[in-house]
């Protein structure tokens, strides 16, 4: 494993550590990349001693010297190298205190630092020292755990979780990542501990589940969140979405497994995160709005609308962004079923505009969406949805060119409206706005400043603001 650590940075660290006699290993993620392939950037590296000290006197001797970032209070020192950012930090033997994240320290050896890490796969170490330069110490066969593709934690479960319950979304989270089984003891224990979650917080919680979002296969994720009992603590609405009604022997689709697959089924076809949590709330308001109707069977009506209100609360709750990405996700859900309800009918052009208009530069993602969506069993049905979806989207870069709708902003503008009939801000003035706008995307007027005055005219004889001529 010598040759992985071939970067000109461990040869330096390595002289440094002996003339120290420090004994001095890179441990943790890092090494654990090394033997899957996986590109990493940060290093960790743990020394029986002062790991201040040891940063110290590394950056010494680095050109150009780099700064050295000391956090006394845990006793750790950052560097910035190249493009790495390495972390230096003294071998410790840690105990946690129940109610807290806030640990005891005191310094201990290599095995002490590795007893008290999260997994097998994550206390890898490789040795520094010249005596031992590439060496796997290995205590707990993470090395097998990686090949077999197993999550397990290096102490009894319950002791590791009970130390930093943050460890119980990361089990998840790497799982979901690297498509890693957890194993069944460990499992157990995530069952067992999930109430300790609620002392970690939401910010923290949720750089997990971005995570788990970005991943190749989120549905893993969420599968175990909630066979374990922690979805129902963390994201209770996601929760509501699992299980089947019936009435009369008819059933509806289980919405929670039906999201799932609408979030793995867009994930090769975005990288964009808020794109992704829109396909995971784009049915967060089906349990909310749920009704079965004599003859019609379960109806969601307005779920789109009701999922829109949703989403503020979650995202505060979720230390989710209030900002435009938030915006972003509740147009999303506001309008994605409308290029489904566009393709069952004839495709009209009217229709078009006003999607093109609503949806406006993220009409291409919401398609996305929309492909994801249509997730049926019936695969005769999957394909004609398909092929109306090409149809929809052939007609809005024909309208598109035709039309430049997408950022479209009426001819004629309030202060416009106000000056020609002398009137102040009123109902009126919005009136005759909205009644522009339609007569352009219905296509009844060109979407040009003549047109859109005249007809402005007409309709001010009509709102009575005007005596025709
Ligand atoms: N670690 C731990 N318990 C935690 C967090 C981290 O034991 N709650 C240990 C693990 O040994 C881990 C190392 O600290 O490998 C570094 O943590 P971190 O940088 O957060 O994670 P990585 O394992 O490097 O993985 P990633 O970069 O994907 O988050």
């Amino acid at each position: 494993m010598s040759n992985k650590l071939k970067h000109k940075i461990f040869e330096k660290i390595s002289q440094v550590a002996d003339q120290m006699q420090m004994e001095t290993y890179v441990i943790g993620g890092f090494v654990r990349d090394i033997y899957i392939n996986r590109p990493s950037k940060d290093i960790d590296i743990v020394t029986v001693g002062s790991g201040i000290e040891l940063a110290k006197n590394v950056a010494k001797n680095l050109k150009p010297k780099p700064q050295v970032n000391i956090f006394k209070n845990y006793g750790t020192a950052m560097l910035k190298y190249k493009d790495m950012e390495i972390e230096f930090v003294g071998a410790r033997k840690e105990s946690y205190q129940r109610d807290s994240r806030k640990p005891i320290v005191e310094n201990g050896t290599l095995e002490d630092d590795q007893n008290r890490r999260d997994f097998t796969i994550n206390a890898l170490a490789l040795g520094l020292n010249q005596s031992n330069f590439g060496e796997l110490v290995d205590p707990f066969n993470g090395i097998d755990d990686l090949k077999n593709k197993i999550i397990r934690t290096p102490l009894d479960p319950d002791i590791t979780f009970t130390d930093d319950p943050l460890r119980i979304m990361r089990a998840i989270r790497f799982s979901t990542q690297l498509g890693f089984e957890i194993n069944e003891t460990t499992l157990q224990s995530i069952t067992k501990n999930r109430e300790r979650i609620k002392i970690i917080s939401g910010e923290r919680i949720i750089d997990e589940l971005n995570k788990i979002m970005m991943s190749p296969k989120p549905s893993i994720g969420f599968k175990l969140l909630e066979e374990t009992g922690l979805l129902k603590i963390i994201f209770p609405e996601l929760q509501q979405l699992k299980g089947v009604d019936k009435v009369n022997g008819i059933g509806h689709k289980d919405n929670f497994y039906h999201t799932l697959e609408v979030l793995d089924r867009i994930v090769p076809n975005t990288e964009n995160l808020w794109l992704r949590w829109s396909a995971l709330l784009h049915d967060i308001a089906k349990p909310a709005t749920k009704k079965f109707i004599e003859g019609q069977g379960w109806t969601f009506h307005a779920h789109n609308f009701i999922g829109v209100k949703m989403i503020p609360r979650i995202f505060r709750r979720m230390k989710l962004p209030l900002n435009e990405k938030m915006k972003y996700v509740q147009k999303m859900v506001h309008l994605h079923m409308r290029p489904i309800v566009l393709s069952e009918e004839e495709v009209t052009d009217s229709a078009v505009r006003r999607l093109l208009f609503e949806a406006g530069d993220d009409i291409d993602d919401l398609m996305t969406l929309c492909e994801a969506d249509i997730t049926s069993k019936n695969s005769e049905k999957v394909k004609r949805y398909l092929n109306n979806f090409q149809l929809v989207r052939q007609k809005l870069k024909e309208i598109e060119e035709k039309d430049a709708v997408r950022n479209f902003q009426p001819p004629i503008d309030g202060e416009l409206i106000m000056k020609t009939f002398s009137i102040s801000p009123c109902r009126e003035v919005g009136l005759i706005k909205d009644a522009i706008k339609d007569a352009i995307l219905d296509g009844d007027i060109q979407n040009n400043y003549e047109e859109a005055f005249e007809f402005m005219m007409k309709k001010a004889v009509e709102l009575g603001l005007k005596k025709e001529v």
